[in-house]
C-alpha cells in the first residue's frame, strides 16, 4: 500500500462518520464554451435551492470565475499547502454567499507534497467537505493532464458541448484520453452533458446524439443528457457585466433554463441515492493519478 492509498483509507473512514460534499466537474474538449459561464450560474441556482456552494477554479489558463463574480480572492490554493493558511482564509465569499477557491498553481504543485504536508492537506479538505453540500470544479478545456484528471477523479462530470463541429470532435478527444487511463472506471462515472449555446430544443438533442452515439461505440461509455441552453446574448452581456444571468434576471427565460438544469441535477441525486464522495476523496484521487503521469 503506497502512501497514497493510506491516506485514501484515512479519508474513507473519516467519510463514514462526517459529511460529504458532491463534487462535480465542469469540463469541456474545447475551451470557450460556456463552462465558467455555467459553473457560476449552476453555483447561484444551487443556493438558490439553499445549498452551500463552493466553486473551485482549476483552470489556471484564465482567472474567469473571478471575473464573472466580480470578486478577487486573496489567497489560492497553494497558500494553504505551503504558507500555512487555513481553508477558511483561502475561500473567498462571492454574492449569495457563494464559497469560491482559486487553484493558482496549488493544482499542479499538488503532485509534490511530501508526507506531512499530504497529511496536512487533507485534514484541511476534510473540512470543506463540511462546510459544503456542493463542490463544482471548473476544471478548463482539452486534453490537458489536469483536466484528464479532474476527469477521472470526479464522480460527476458535466460536459459542456456546443454545436460548432470542433467541440464535438474534441469532446471526443478528451473522453478518449480519459477512457484510455486505467484509473478510469466506467461503472464508476456518471458523464452529463450540457448543450450550450443551441438554437432549439432539437439542436440540442441533436449535438447529445452525435456524441453519445460515437462515445458508446467506440469507448463504451455512455452518456447521459442533462439538458440544454439556449445561445443567447443577456448570458453573455450578463457575463461581461459581472453580474450573471442567474443573479441579474433570475425570471428571465435563459435564466430559467440553468435553473431546469440545475434541477434536474437535484433530482438525478435524489434517484441514485449514493452518498457523495466528498471533495477529500476526490482529490486525493487527482493526485494519485497525476503522480503517475508525472
Ligand atoms: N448560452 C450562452 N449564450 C450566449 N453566450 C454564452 C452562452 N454560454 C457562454 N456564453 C459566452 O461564451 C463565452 C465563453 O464562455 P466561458 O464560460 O468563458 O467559456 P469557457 O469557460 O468554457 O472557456 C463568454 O463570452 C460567455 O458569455
Ligand atoms: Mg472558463
Amino acid at each position: 500500500m503506497d502512501q497514497a492509498d493510506k491516506l485514501r483509507k484515512q479519508v474513507e473512514l473519516l467519510k463514514e462518520q462526517a459529511p460529504t460534499a458532491r463534487v462535480i466537474a465542469v469540463t469541456s474538449g474545447k475551451g470557450g464554451v460556456g463552462k465558467t459561464t455555467l459553473s457560476v450560474n449552476l453555483a447561484i441556482q444551487f443556493r438558490n435551492q439553499g445549498k452551500r456552494v463552493v466553486i473551485l477554479d482549476a483552470d489556471f489558463g484564465l482567472a474567469n470565475v473571478e471575473v464573472m463574480l466580480g470578486i478577487r480572492p486573496q489567497y489560492n490554493l497553494s497558500d494553504m499547502i505551503y504558507h500555512n493558511k487555513s481553508i477558511e482564509e483561502i475561500i473567498t465569499e462571492g454574492p449569495m454567499g457563494i464559497g469560491f477557491i482559486s487553484g493558482g498553481s496549488g493544482v499542479q504543485d499538488l503532485v509534490n507534497l511530501d508526507k506531512e504536508k499530504l497529511k496536512k492537506l487533507i485534514a484541511k479538505l476534510v473540512k470543506l467537505d463540511s462546510l459544503y453540500d456542493i463542490v463544482i470544479i471548473d476544471t478548463g478545456a482539452g486534453i490537458a493532464d489536469s483536466v484528464i484528471e479532474f476527469v477521472l477523479s470526479s464522480p460527476e462530470v458535466l460536459l459542456v458541448v456546443t454545436p460548432e463541429p470542433t467541440s464535438i470532435t474534441d469532446s471526443y478527444s478528451l473522453l478518449k484520453a480519459v477512457n484510455r487511463k486505467k484509473e478510469f472506471v466506467r461503472e464508476q462515472k456518471s458523464i452529463k452533458v450540457i448543450a450550450n449555446r443551441v438554437s432549439s430544443k432539437e439542436e440540442g438533442q441533436e449535438i447529445y446524439d452525435k456524441i453519445s452515439i460515437v462515445v458508446s461505440k467506440f469507448l463504451n461509455i455512455q452518456l447521459e443528457y442533462l439538458g440544454y441552453i439556449p445561445d443567447d446574448r443577456k448570458i453573455s452581456i450578463a457575463g461581461m457585466e459581472q453580474k450573471p444571468i442567474s443573479l441579474s434576471a433570475p425570471d428571465s427565460q435563459p435564466a430559467s433554463y440553468i435553473k431546469a438544469v440545475c434541477n434536474r441535477l437535484l433530482d438525478i441525486k435524489e434517484e441514485d441515492g449514493n452518498k457523495p464522495q466528498g471533495i477529500a476523496k476526490v482529490l486525493l484521487d487527482f493526485i494519485k493519478s497525476k503522480k503517475k503521469t508525472s
